[in-house]
């Protein structure tokens, strides 16, 4: 049966009727809002590529997240800007670093559910994520050793989850047996699995002042256009004791995170990241598209490709709307 008999457009009349068929909805629970915190501020800062994101001080905690609870949001990935950056990165697991002083301030005063982001870029004075050999490539053996120390100290400030973003091998093992070791068998893994080598991280390095001094991060990141490879990394993550698998950057990659939601039963998380944020802001403030449209329509694409999570610039906004 098709055309007459049948009429699509019947399901389409109103919206009542759309909304009763619709196949796929957004919710403030499966948002993360990706959050700075900078040890050199003592009031707010905002960066001019990323129109509405924030970096906070170490203090006013309790403000900052009821501001973003009162839109819906419940969930924070945490990021820290250091005073002091030095070769090993050693503000990343220093007990009083700023981002352990911006999870303990946030689990103190709020009932928040706080990811910490676990890398050295914001913390080495070379911007790469880990330590160098001498020819300048990143050495992976000592690295994760230092991720497991940086995720001890995150959970020992109170982390609710740990999200490794260094796409080093064996990273995962390695938090996960650092975290056993010192007694957070309970607190979960989020592994930024398919992290691709992309330009559209751009302005969260404005942001987070991480962009590498020499070199770039191909050596670690993945390859744009690899389908197979990004399984691999997700099926050693879960072997590795991954509880959660991310896909990022999302909405060049709706494939890989399709792909990614037909092959694992883990939830999975995707990143839409600052790129993607920044250019829809742009183009906003042209005014050459329609913001709010084009913001739902991003995070309805990367939902429907099978994201269960999605970390987006957008939360509280996106939230307010739903
Ligand atoms: C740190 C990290 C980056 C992002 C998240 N964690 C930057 C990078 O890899 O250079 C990017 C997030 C974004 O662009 O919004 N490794
Ligand atoms: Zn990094």
């Amino acid at each position: 049966m098709m055309y007459p008999d049948v009429r699509l457009r019947r399901l389409r009349q109103s919206e009542k009727m759309r909304n009763l068929v619709a196949e796929t909805r957004l919710h403030p629970d499966e948002f993360i809002l990706p959050i700075f915190f900078d040890e050199n501020l003592s009031s707010v800062k905002t960066t001019d590529s990323m129109p509405g994101v924030k970096t906070f001080p170490l203090s006013g905690y309790d403000k900052i997240a009821s501001d973003i609870q009162e839109s819906g949001v419940s969930t924070a990935l945490v990021f820290g800007v250091p005073k002091y950056k030095d070769a090993v990165g050693s503000g990343a697991y220093a007990k009083d670093g700023v981002v352990q002083k911006a999870i303990e301030g946030l689990k103190e005063n709020s009932d928040m559910l706080v990811i910490a982001d676990l890398c050295l870029c914001e913390y080495t004075d070379h911007g790469h994520c880990g330590v160098l050999s001498d020819c300048g490539c990143v050495k992976n053996d000592e690295t994760i050793e230092l991720y497991g120390r940086t995720a001890v100290s995150q959970a020992d400030a109170g982390a609710d989850i740990i999200a490794p973003s260094g796409m080093m091998d064996g990273q995962i093992a390695a938090i996960r047996q650092a975290l056993d070791d010192a007694g957070h068998k309970r607190v979960p893994i989020m592994a930024y699995s398919a992290k691709f080598y992309s330009a559209y991280y751009g302005p969260f390095r404005d942001v987070a002042n991480s962009a590498p001094g020499k070199g770039n991060r191909a050596g670690y990141q993945m390859p744009c256009g690899n389908r197979k490879e990004a399984m691999r990394e997700i099926e050693f993550d879960i072997a590795e004791g991954a509880d959660m698998i991310m896909v990022k950057p999302a909405g060049p990659y709706l494939d890989i995170i399709r792909d990614a939601a037909n092959t694992f039963d883990l939830p999975l998380a995707a990143y839409q990241v600052s790129g993607e944020y920044a250019m829809i802001k742009a183009a906003a403030q042209n005014g050459w598209i329609d913001e709010e449209r084009i913001m739902m329509e991003s995070l309805l694409g990367i939902k429907r490709a099978g994201a269960d999570m999605i970390i987006t610039y957008f939360a509280e906004e996106a939230a307010r709307m739903l």
